[in-house]
């Protein structure tokens, strides 16, 4: 699975332009969209408590393309990812952002870091014996009372 996405580090955003274009819309649109659901459940549902800071975590987050449009929604936003090169890309577009490299098996944070936890044209790419153990390990690292886990849809196959 990191080799497949490793390949696209470069041209991932292509690639989703061209499996989207049936829509007649671009990428930018997706993404504002996804964004604008992501901020709208930080505020309705990520209360801070005692001062704490809002942190999130996005699980697949590939190269990163979404997180410019997050901009200031969370305190502190995590990525996380089996693909490595798809990471170094990421850090190099959002060097302020945390990005750790991921197995299948497991999510390298302690139990209860994070206040929402997503996954973003991921979950299909997870072969559905081990998508108990993904969902299981997003749930982990939720503080107690935490939101659910979400995966966003995408448009298109990407
Ligand atoms: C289609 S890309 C989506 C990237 C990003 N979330 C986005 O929406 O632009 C799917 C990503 O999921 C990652 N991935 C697949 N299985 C994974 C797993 N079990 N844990 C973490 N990442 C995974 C791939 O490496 C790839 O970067």
């Amino acid at each position: 699975m990191s080799e497949h996405f490793d390949s696209y580090d470069a041209s991932y955003g292509e690639v989703v332009e061209g499996s989207i274009r049936f829509s007649g819309l671009q990428h930018d649109f997706f993404l504002a969209a996804k964004a604008d659901l992501l901020r709208r459940l930080v505020g309705e549902r990520c209360l801070r408590q005692g001062g704490a800071d809002v942190r999130g975590l996005d699980v697949g987050c590939g190269v990163g393309a979404l997180h410019p449009y997050l901009d200031g929604a969370f305190d502190r936003l995590d990525g996380c990812d089996v693909s490595q090169k798809s990471l170094a890309r990421a850090r190099r577009d959002n060097p302020h952002i945390a990005y750790t490299a991921c197995t299948t098996d497991r999510l390298p944070y302690q139990d209860g870091a994070f206040d929402l936890a997503f996954a973003s044209c991921v979950v299909h790419h997870v072969p559905p014996a081990s998508r108990p153990n993904f969902f299981h390990e997003m749930r982990r690292v939720l503080r107690q009372g935490g939101e659910r886990t979400l995966d966003l849809p995408g448009k298109g196959s990407c």
